[in-house]
């Protein structure tokens, strides 16, 4: 018999990574998706024809639907990934994030209860380093005092806090992985290292003149998504539910990425000024290539993650050092330099095609 698993959040970044892993491993993996006015799902498009890969239609703040797909799937292992998972987004929509982001959680915990799988089936929640937030110590460890500093970070807490209850009061296999940043070439668009990436890519080509940031000197702990997804594996497949910290243990500035991607596109940065006076500038150009704006600064901003994997790699086995910072930039880069190069030959055949219609030489 395969393990069935359930993923939430399969259509997002980790989710997508999370699905293929598990078809490697041979599991039947069913995913969560909401209805959306675009049907086109990027992330998992190329999975939709696996035979052991199945849609269902949800929604975390819906708890009719939860429970009906985990009646349906009644999976062995559940990971709980979805969430309004923007930081900055979290202060504009801060109900509706804990609605999902803390809410739903519970949501999950109880469908299982409910249809009568409490036993059987293992729980994995995304936990966040956010709950680190206005950092209390440094590095941050299992064992580190919460500090949550957005309302993303506050419901995320609640998720958190309500897996060990759970865990506690009904003897659940349920756990969190409290993982730090980790990006990839599917990162949304609006996290600030996909942000820079793409903005290196167009900029290089011609696409784009300048790439316009908020805070550079913020400190963050960034891995590989597709490191990070095997983690989360792994903890599942432990005798016992525990919470892990997932990070590489080495600390960079949103400056630092910016020169290393400016740098793989052909672009020798250096930084002057300060605060929102702060600009990139090309060296060889002395063009102007990276501003700050203060509408990007965040009501209470996350300013020094760095993680200290060690539980993780001792227990777990897993290796925080697999991808380099170095070879995370250089993935998104050059991904975002064929994406953008990809974008411009099909604008020059949209426009060539526009200029034979109106010449008359195609119909
Ligand atoms: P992501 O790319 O933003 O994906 C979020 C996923 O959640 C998407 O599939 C999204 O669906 C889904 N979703 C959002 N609201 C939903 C709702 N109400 N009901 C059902 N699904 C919903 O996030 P990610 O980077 O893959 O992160 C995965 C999880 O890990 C999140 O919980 C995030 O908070 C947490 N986390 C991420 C990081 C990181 O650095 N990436 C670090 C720590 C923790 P649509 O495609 O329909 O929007
Ligand atoms: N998004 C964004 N855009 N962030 C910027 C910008 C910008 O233009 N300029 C500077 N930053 C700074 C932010 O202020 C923040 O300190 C840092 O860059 C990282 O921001 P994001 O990439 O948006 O990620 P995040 O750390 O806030 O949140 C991500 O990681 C968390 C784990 O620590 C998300 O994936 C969360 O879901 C996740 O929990």
């Amino acid at each position: 018999m395969k393990k069935k698993a359930l993923i939430t959040g399969v259509t997002g970044q980790d989710g997508s990574f999370l699905a293929e892993l598990l078809l490697q491993k041979g599991y039947e993996v069913h995913g969560v998706i909401r209805r959306t006015s675009v049907d086109f799902r990027s992330r998992i498009a190329h999975l939709e024809n696996n035979d052991s890969f199945h849609l269902h239609y949800g929604d975390l703040s819906d708890s009719m639907s939860i429970m009906q797909v985990i009646g349906k799937v009644r999976p062995n292992e559940i990971y709980n990934l979805a969430a309004q998972s923007h930081v900055q987004v979290s202060f504009d929509v801060p109900e509706y994030t804990a609605d999902v982001v803390a809410t739903g959680v519970l949501r999950i915990l109880e469908a299982v209860r409910i249809c009568g799988i409490a036993d059987k089936c293992k729980i994995y929640q995304a936990s966040t380093s956010e709950l680190y937030g206005k950092v209390e110590a440094v590095p941050q460890d299992e064992n580190t005092p919460f500090h949550p500093f957005s309302p993303y970070a506050v419901a995320k807490q609640y998720g958190y806090w309500i897996v060990k209850e759970y865990r506690d009061a009904y003897n659940m296999f349920c756990c969190s992985g409290i993982l730090f940043n980790h990006e990839s070439e599917r990162r949304g668009e609006t996290f600030v290292t996909r942000k820079i990436s793409l903005a290196a890519a167009r900029i290089a080509q011609g696409k784009q003149e300048k790439l316009i940031l908020g805070n550079l000197s913020a400190l963050r702990d960034w891995g590989y998504a597709k490191d990070y997804v095997e983690c989360m594996w792994l903890m599942l497949q432990q005798q016992k539910p525990e919470d892990f910290v997932v990070a590489t243990g080495e600390q960079h500035s949103v400056r630092e990425f910016c020169l290393l991607a400016f740098k793989y596109v052909g672009i020798d940065l250096y930084f002057e000024g300060q605060g929102e006076n702060e600009k990139g500038i090309d060296k060889d150009t002395g063009k102007i290539i990276v501003e700050v704006s203060p509408v990007f600064y965040r009501p209470t901003d996350v300013v020094n993650l760095l993680g200290n994997p060690t539980k993780a790699k001792e227990k777990l086995g897993w290796n925080p050092t697999k991808t380099s910072f170095k070879e995370l930039v250089r993935i998104m880069v050059e991904h975002d330099m064929e994406q953008v190069a990809r974008e411009r030959l099909e604008e020059n055949i949209d426009l060539y095609k526009i200029e034979a219609l109106e010449k008359g030489t195609v119909e």
